[in-house]
């Protein structure tokens, strides 16, 4: 599959124009005007960002500095002070959006909530109070782990309110993950709910916390508040836990927002990498709050009249930048959906859309795939002639279902933004804007005006036009990631080193392949690290190497992906036993559930192999490409010459 879709992509030639009545009204309506912002950007760059941060923000004070780069470090909008809850809440008070919704909630088993900006406001305002009743200051860290309600994005907006950094834990992930994040982070408090909804089944988050603060596990946890979502019987630790509705119902709504310094943190969102463990990566006020917002603005060309629906678990990047602070701080108003597709609702997705009239459409190419496979007849009994933008993120889109999704989604009416970008960017990198840039199925197009990118190899010397090299960002942008919290030598090496600094010009790695195509368009091929992306969540293979030997009968394990034509990947790890323990589909079963019980049913393996013997270089390192081309059948090819056995490669190819 993975090799049919790089043929289909290289052969790629089909070019869509934006269509004459999107771009008439579009924000940035033409290829000229595309161009004309980009070399502006790149002329003065600390202008082009210092003219927008005066537009598009509220600032408390303002910035001396716009940029202070000493590479790889970066500070943006030095001095200055604002606040992100008060840009994506207070002035949209006094801007005509008070009595318009902010936030409109669909719950998974057909109730549904929708606030106004004044309402979302006061619950804000009122939660705030709440933290700080609880002993929460500015500064102290909170997690939340919530399933995907409104209590989620309030959450994240009363934390921002009194400049408590925020890690969000996606809700899939397991009691242990949750546990080391909290660890990390030193969270003074978690926010949870009793329960929340999976695919026609209730998650208990309020035991996984439980199990992850048990034994005094996170010794910096003082209080857990616990939203009551499902209404089951949860066990409430006297004098730790609250309940949210009670400490809510008596809160005061009086609670300006705190003035923040640009570069205070805004929060940590912790992501894989190549190590076991996951990186929280950092991300501050000023330059994240202007670069959600203006990515949002310009990508999602959004209106006064949008209703956008961006499907991301609020878990994941894509549901911080995109559900709710780049839409919240452009007064649009964001949707929020706590169900998923499903074989008991395989059409509940265009039933939301029929019911709200969603304009923007924004998801991942997994979910793309899975409706082509339930076909087009659940779409067409569905009315979606509200929408008038689609877009993509989080893996690549195959030109099959880009084309789909055209055809079918957007009954070939809405241009598609195909959007890159990562944990790591804070917004959108690379991506056409609507109204302006012509698309090819399979592309990311262009960069955002201000992103310098480029293809290069690892001495970082650019490559040629089709050449597949080394995707990387020559430039400090605002929403880019400060550090990592607690280890700026690992940030300093993941992202800043791969690629040598030469003369003092620092590359940032991306961990991506790509190519650029004659045009200049990017077309991105996947990630050159031990990261695997299945259904667009981003795992580390070592995460679950870790979680297979921590079981008593692994010795050794080796996880890779295999291109897998739904989710683009998944995973197949190779397990070498400790002596006294045989294979078996018992054991295949046990481990794949220890997997699950460690990190989540995402991490869950898809094949397991039992061998001798991993293959590995003279020097003890594990040759994962051969894993690679075992796990998907194909010949072992390259030099394999340092490779200690050949024998253990038969073994493993069963
Ligand atoms: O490999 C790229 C892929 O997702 C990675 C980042 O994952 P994460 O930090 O979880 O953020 C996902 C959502 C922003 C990237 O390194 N990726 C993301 N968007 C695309 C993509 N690959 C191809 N095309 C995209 N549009």
């Amino acid at each position: 599959m993975l090799q049919a879709t790089i043929e289909s992509i290289l052969q790629e030639e089909r070019l869509f124009q934006p269509p004459a009545d999107f771009s008439q009204t579009a924000r940035i309506n033409s290829l000229e005007a595309y161009q004309r912002l980009y070399q502006q950007a790149i002329a003065d760059p600390e202008t082009f960002w210092a003219n927008l941060a005066a537009q598009e923000l509220h600032w408390f004070q303002k910035w001396e500095k716009v940029l202070d780069w000493q590479p790889p470090f970066a500070q943006w909008f030095v001095g200055g002070q604002l606040n992100m809850s008060y840009n994506c809440l207070d002035r949209h008070l006094t801007d005509g959006r008070r009595d318009k919704l902010a936030l409109i909630w669909e719950g998974e088993p057909g109730d549904g909530r929708t606030f106004t900006y004044a309402q979302l406001h006061q619950e804000v305002c009122q939660m705030a109070n709440v933290l700080k009743q609880l002993g929460v200051q500015k500064g102290d860290r909170v997690g939340i782990y919530l399933p995907m309600i409104p209590e989620a994005a309030i959450a994240m907006l009363a934390c921002a309110r009194i400049g408590a950094p925020h890690t969000v834990v996606f809700g899939g992930f397991s009691a242990e993950a949750l546990k080391s994040r909290l660890q990390d982070a030193q969270a003074k408090l978690v926010i949870t709910a009793d329960g929340g909804w999976r695919k026609d089944a209730i998650v208990p988050l309020k035991d996984q916390v439980d199990r992850a603060l048990a034994d005094q596990a996170v010794p910096s946890v003082q209080h857990v508040l616990v939203v009551q979502r499902t209404g089951q019987e949860v066990s409430m630790t006297p004098d730790r836990d609250r309940w949210w509705h009670e400490l809510q119902a008596t809160a005061s709504s009086d609670c300006p927002a705190e003035p923040m310094d640009s570069e205070d943190l805004l929060f940590i969102l912790y992501t894989s990498g190549t190590t076991g463990k996951p990186k929280g990566v950092v991300h501050t006020t000023g330059g994240y709050n202007l670069f959600s917002h203006i990515t949002a603005q310009w990508i999602f060309d959004i209106k006064d009249s949008d209703i956008l629906w961006c499907t991301a678990d609020v878990g994941w990047i894509t549901g911080h930048s995109y559900v709710v602070y780049g839409p919240l701080s452009n007064g649009a108003t964001t949707l929020m959906y706590e169900g998923a597709p499903r074989a008991s609702n395989p059409g509940c997705f265009w039933d939301v859309i029929e019911k709200y009239r969603v304009t923007i459409f924004y998801t991942a190419p997994t979910a793309i795939r899975s409706f082509i496979k339930t076909g087009e007849a659940v779409p067409a009994a569905r009315d979606l002639s509200s929408l008038r933008l689609l877009g993509s993120v989080g893996e690549p889109i195959n030109p099959s279902a880009w084309m789909w999704y055209y055809q079918v989604i957007g009954g070939e009416r809405c241009p598609i933004v195909d959007t890159w970008w990562q944990t790591e960017t804070g917004g959108i990198l690379i991506s056409p804007l609507p109204g302006a840039i012509p698309t090819k199925p399979g592309s990311a197009t262009l960069p955002f005006p201000g992103i310098v990118a480029d293809v290069v190899d690892m001495e970082g010397n650019p490559v040629g036009a089709n050449q597949g090299g080394y995707l990387v960002i020559k430039q400090p942008w605002p929403g880019m990631l400060r550090t990592l919290y607690n280890s700026p030598d690992r940030y300093r090496t993941t992202y800043w080193e791969p690629i040598p600094p030469k003369n003092g010009n620092y590359l940032y790695f991306t961990g991506d392949s790509a190519r650029k195509d004659s045009d200049g368009y990017y077309w991105i091929m996947g990630r050159v690290d031990d990261v695997i992306k299945i259904a667009g969540h981003r795992l580390g293979s070592a995460e679950i190497e870790s979680a297979l030997v921590a079981h008593e009968a692994v010795a050794e394990a080796a996880v890779v992906g295999r291109p897998e034509e739904s989710k683009g990947e998944e995973i197949v790890a190779f397990v070498i036993l400790e002596d006294g323990y045989v294979p078996s589909d018992a054991l295949v079963q046990e481990l794949k559930q220890h997997v699950v019980a460690t990190i989540g049913a995402i991490a869950r393996p898809s094949e397991i192999r039992f061998g001798d013997a991993l293959p590995k270089t003279r020097s003890g390192k594990i040759m994962r490409r051969v894993l690679r081309a075992l796990a998907s059948g194909e010949t072992v090819a390259g030099d394999i010459s340092t490779l200690e056995d050949h024998n253990v490669l038969e073994q493993l190819r069963a």
